[in-house]
């Protein structure tokens, strides 16, 4: 390599940056390099891994309330069939995907990911996926807005890698796409684009100091760069907290062939930041995201360090027809709290931000067991029923004002056993 482009800047800053341009050419030189990666060993027989491949739970760091905290880095790559998916396809598969398990440690400082199907994918075939799995088309409908202009993923599969070392989501992309022959001092033996052909890119990044930080100069965002300091997230508060998400096991697919496995709904969503921190000020954007009560409490500090590992939010939900009526605004948490079942969170969210395109936005990501149990959550965030007070999309009806859709679509995560290609019916696949 002649020319060190990470002189100048600090390594760390240079992968990020590298995560987000992906692998020119140039790029990839770079990290082919052995010693640009440095990940824990993973594991001789990758059968002995969780037959979950959405368990990343007990993986994770968590943070100082003891809530989740998901990786840093995170490439999600949009995946299209270039061969029939019969046994020699799914044994590249099978082989590539368990080549990455034994060089890398199935960890925070190594690699997490999961590999998803579409319904599309599932369409070829001549058993129908609805005896096995809630997993309708993606219907945007929840989503059309008039600011609105939705692509659905139509490819076959997506692959989450994700990690905080993003060096490491880097080479594990080469190598799982042939572009290097070891990883982390082991060979590689198989190669995906054997038979995929990777339509879309996406990349995403999540932590305290990582939006300001990357902030400046991005579309949605106004030049006095408002993210605050420590903030996770671009709107500017924590989230996830322990008790507003799901288990593991409450996203689980119980029966079926699919037990074990989960369903994903991906979107992406632009960001109005503009408006959201130009035109409202703090106490507007708590009431907005969490509920008016949270914002006349003073119950979330300025980014949300006053919420242990739960916003209180179950205890204002009976208040939100009030809010509605009296206050003109009705919170984000608010509404979906509603979607609970007694009193249980259904989604596992993990969404990132994002600037792929240089536009502010982020990768909405969330597990449930069932993909009907998104759509009647998502019908809780359009918040229809609030629009006898007046409150359509572009009042104070949460924080849909401040987002766009721009990607929708939804996945069957199959238990490991079954993620190399599977069949609606999949009898005795090994890992
Ligand atoms: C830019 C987009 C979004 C932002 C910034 C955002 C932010 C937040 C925040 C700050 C909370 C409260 C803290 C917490 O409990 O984690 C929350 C809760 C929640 N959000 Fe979002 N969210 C976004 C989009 C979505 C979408 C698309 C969905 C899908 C339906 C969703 C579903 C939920 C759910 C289910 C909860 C928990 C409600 C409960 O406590 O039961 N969010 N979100």
């Amino acid at each position: 390599m002649r020319d060190d482009p990470t002189a100048g800047r600090s390594r760390r800053e240079f992968v990020r940056a590298a995560v987000a341009a992906g692998t020119s050419a140039a790029l990839a030189a770079c990290l082919a390099d052995e010693r640009s990666v440095n990940a824990p060993t993973g594991v001789e027989e990758p059968a002995s891994l969780p037959d979950r491949q959405h368990a990343w739970n007990d993986a994770l760091h968590a943070d100082q309330d003891g809530n989740v905290s998901p990786p840093e880095h995170h490439v999600f790559l949009s995946l299209s069939l270039s061969e029939a998916p019969d046994e020699t396809a799914r044994k590249t598969v099978r082989t590539a995907l368990r080549d990455i398990e034994r060089a890398v440690a199935r960890d925070t400082d190594g690699i997490l990911f999961t590999l998803g199907y579409t319904p599309a994918y599932f369409e070829r075939f001549d058993a129908p996926l609805d005896d096995a799995v809630d997993l309708p088309k993606p219907d945007p409908i929840l989503a059309l807005t008039a600011e609105s202009d939705v692509t659905i993923d139509t490819s076959d599969a997506l692959l989450h890698l994700a990690s905080d070392d993003g060096a490491v989501v880097l080479a594990v992309e080469q190598a799982l796409f042939g572009d290097r022959g070891t990883l982390n001092g082991r060979s590689v033996s198989a190669s995906l684009d054997a038979v995929f052909e990777r339509t879309t890119r996406r990349t995403g990044f999540v932590g305290p100091g990582l939006p300001a930080a990357r902030q400046h100069g991005l579309d949605g965002v106004p030049d006095t760069e408002p993210v605050p300091e420590e903030a996770p997230f671009f709107m500017g508060f924590r989230s996830g907290f322990r008790e507003s998400q799901a288990t593991e096991d409450r996203v689980t697919i119980r029966n079926g062939p699919f037990a074990g496995g989960s369903t994903q709904h991906f979107e992406t969503l632009e960001l109005d930041l503009d408006v959201w921190y130009d035109e409202s000020d703090h106490e507007q954007r708590v009431a907005r995201l969490f509920s008016p009560a949270h914002a006349d409490r003073e119950t979330v500090g300025e980014i949300g360090e006053r919420l242990g590992t739960e916003t209180g939010i179950a205890s204002v939900t009976d208040e939100i027809h009030d809010h509605a009526r009296d206050e003109g605004v009705v919170g984000h948490a608010q509404k979906l709290a509603q979607a609970r079942d007694d009193g249980t969170p259904v989604l596992l969210r993990r969404d990132v931000n994002t600037t792929d395109g240089d536009v502010c936005g982020v990768h909405f990501v969330s597990l449930q067991r069932e993909l009907s149990e998104f759509t009647r959550v998502r019908e809780a965030m359009a918040g229809e029923e609030f629009r006898q007070y007046g409150l359509g999309p572009r009042q104070g009806n949460g924080i849909l004002r401040y987002l766009r859709v721009r990607r929708w679509g939804s996945y069957l995560i199959p238990p490991r056993s079954h993620r190399a290609l599977p069949r609606p019916e999949p009898n005795g696949e090994v890992r």
